[in-house]
């Protein structure tokens, strides 16, 4: 969603504030927009679509003399909510006076409130956005102290906010605060950077420190001070950075999504470091911050999440209720805080985001923690957020994920899951044989997930036909309904086919209307105890003429009626889940690249939710 960077230094502010951006593109937008101090006053420049075109605007418009002399700026991507994608409605947003510019990721939920009393002042609005309501705010406490007048604006406001603001007055500083959206500033030598998003500023420094909720920082380029709502003073701890700006490349590869399926079998040895005890057939996860009497106790595992993450906890779901013969729930991060769950201190609430800012994940969080219940994140991003909220968690460790459509954070969050699951299982019902089986079998999983990689050219070929097509079902059971379901996730984000995953069984309970003759259906019919189920169900389609696509098990029981097969590696049945959507990441892949589609960056998709 949207994108803030903000740098104060020494250096052209310009060319760093346009990279960071294009750092940021991966996260979805539509506009696009920057301003600088030149001396005492601003210059500012908007537009629509890519950040190249404000690229080529800032070309056309500054020259590189001016520029070069211009240290200090704001910048920002804007994924419209509030009025459509427009120059008028792009980010940066000024004052009444014009002297103060402000760009801010998240919603300002009274900002029609605001909007109202300073029209009532004589305002003249220019954007139809809740932001410039801020920005006008902000002038009006405006008496030669840009962080007092951010903080009374502030106090006025309701919503959530990640802020950065610069006055023509004031040269040399920027006033950034966050209340629910992130805001990082990296601290380099004689230059800081603030942004949304830490692959924004890892070019420059390794240093960060993240804000908390509340914080307000004001940034020059050799210090950074912050304060509360209340102009108490904060410390806050500096961390560093534990990824390199190579890992926010491409590399090589036609496309980061690309790049982040072939980083699998490394990501996942990261997610799994340490973590497999091959003695007792157990995981060692500390993260989880619990007693053993405290897991033995447990009453039940509720998992929240969105998309892809969801899909994960599906996956988790089958894993706990098998493996530690514990009650087991997934749901929608965006139903649970308004169905008021019930979870109390004997519930272990389990949070799981790539990126750990969304709000709905987010929102569950708080919820849970409000109920009682026992919180654990199962986050990507080191410091984000509900890693900080949830206070105890494993990290899946996956490196920065910069394609939209997630690939290495399910297969990581899966992975996690199963460890979380084994652990669990082995303090409940699960013997020491079958926990050493199983532990065997998760350590195996970069093996397995190699042996997929390197069909690759053989899943192209089953491509072709696919991306010929406007419509595709999968199917799965078992475990391996969600991967279904996150297989027809990938395919509709990347390809923009129309793709439904389900049930294999439910699947005659009404979709099954939808098949016409030679429609593509992705079948799960790995080996496992419904395998005789899944081609039975698989079967039905074939009668009605539908392309078989069997994803089957290498030497496994064979799927006469499939047109076109795909093998993944003999495993367990849980975890036949990772290189089975290994397998059906690299098809959509495919299908995209044969449609000509922006894969990294699917159209109306955003890489972070951070809004409701
Ligand atoms: C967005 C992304 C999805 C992701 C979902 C949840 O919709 O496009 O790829 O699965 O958010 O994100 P999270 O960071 O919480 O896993």
């Amino acid at each position: 969603m949207c994108g803030i960077v903000g740098y104060v230094g020494r250096s052209a502010a310009t060319p760093v504030l346009l990279s960071g951006l294009r750092r940021l593109e991966y996260r979805g937008y539509d506009s696009a927009g920057l301003s600088i101090q030149e001396g005492k006053s601003l210059l500012s420049l908007r537009a629509v679509g890519k950040v190249a075109r404000l690229a080529d605007k800032v070309r056309a418009e500054w020259s590189e003399d001016r520029q070069s002399k211009c240290s200090v700026g704001i910048a920002h991507t804007r994924w419209a909510t509030h009025g459509a994608p427009t120059e008028a409605n792009a980010h940066p947003h000024a004052d009444a006076s014009g002297r103060i510019r402000l760009v801010h990721n998240g919603i300002i939920e009274n900002y029609r409130v605001i909007r109202a009393k300073l029209e009532a002042k004589g305002h003249v609005f220019s954007s139809e956005t809740d932001t410039e309501a801020v920005s006008r705010l902000i002038g009006e406490y405006y008496k030669g102290d840009l962080r007092k007048a951010v903080i009374s604006a502030l106090r006025q406001i309701e919503g959530a906010y990640g802020i950065a603001v610069i006055s023509a007055d004031e040269p040399g500083r920027i006033v950034v605060a966050r209340k629910g959206s992130p805001l990082v500033i990296g601290v380099g030598e004689g230059e800081c950077l603030v942004a949304s998003d830490p692959s924004a500023l890892i070019s420059h420094t390794r240093r960060v420190i993240y804000l908390d909720d509340g914080d307000v920082a004001l940034v020059t380029a050799d210090s950074v001070d912050i304060t509360d709502l209340n102009h108490a003073p904060m410390d806050r701890d500096v961390a560093e950075l534990e990824f390199e700006a190579g890992a926010v490349e491409k590399g090589g590869y036609a496309h980061f999504m690309l790049k982040e399926i072939h980083e699998q079998p490394e990501s996942v040895r990261n997610a799994l470091r340490g973590r497999l005890d091959l003695l007792n057939g157990t995981a060692v996860l500390s993260g989880m911050g619990a007693t053993a009497r405290e897991l033995i106790e447990l009453q039940r595992i509720v998992m929240v999440g969105c998309g892809t993450s969801l899909h994960a906890g599906m996956v988790g779901d089958f894993a706990f209720e098998d493996l530690a013969a514990i009650q087991a729930e997934v749901q929608p991060a965006a139903e649970f805080r308004y169905r008021n769950p019930l979870v109390d201190g004997r519930d272990l609430v389990v949070a799981i985001s790539q990126s750990g800012e969304t709000a709905d994940t987010l929102a569950a969080v708080r919820e849970a923690k409000e109920k009682g219940a026992m919180v654990m994140g199962l986050v990507n991003v080191v410091g984000s957020t509900i890693a900080r909220e949830a206070g105890r968690g494993v990290y899946l460790h996956a490196g920065p994920e910069i394609s939209v459509a997630s690939t290495k954070a399910f297969t990581g969050q899966v992975a996690v899951l199963l460890l979380m699951a084994l652990k669990l299982g082995r303090g409940r019902r699960l013997s020491r044989e079958r926990g050493l089986a199983l532990a065997g079998e998760i350590g195996r999983l970069p093996e397995l997930i190699e042996a997929v990689l390197k069909q690759d050219s053989a899943i192209a070929k089953v491509a072709e036909s696919m991306a010929k097509h406007e419509h595709a079902f999968f199917l799965g059971r078992g475990p391996m309904h969600p991967v279904a379901l996150e297989g027809a996730l990938k395919l509709k984000e990347i390809s923009y086919i129309h793709a439904e995953g389900y049930h294999a069984a439910e699947l005659k309970h009404g979709p099954i209307a939808l098949l016409t003759p030679g429609m593509p259906v992705v079948v799960l019919a790995n080996r496992s105890s419904v395998l005789e189920k899944t081609i039975g169900n698989a079967e039905e389609c074939k009668a009605r003429g539908a392309h078989i696509i069997a994803i089957v098990t290498e030497d496994g029981p064979e799927v006469a009626i499939a047109d076109e097969v795909i093998i993944i590696p003999d495993c367990d049945p849980l975890i036949a889940t990772i290189p089975a959507v290994v397998a059906l990441q690299l098809l959509s892949y495919h299908v995209a690249r044969l449609r000509g589609c922006p894969i990294d960056q699917p159209r109306n998709l955003a890489k972070s939710v951070t809004v409701e």
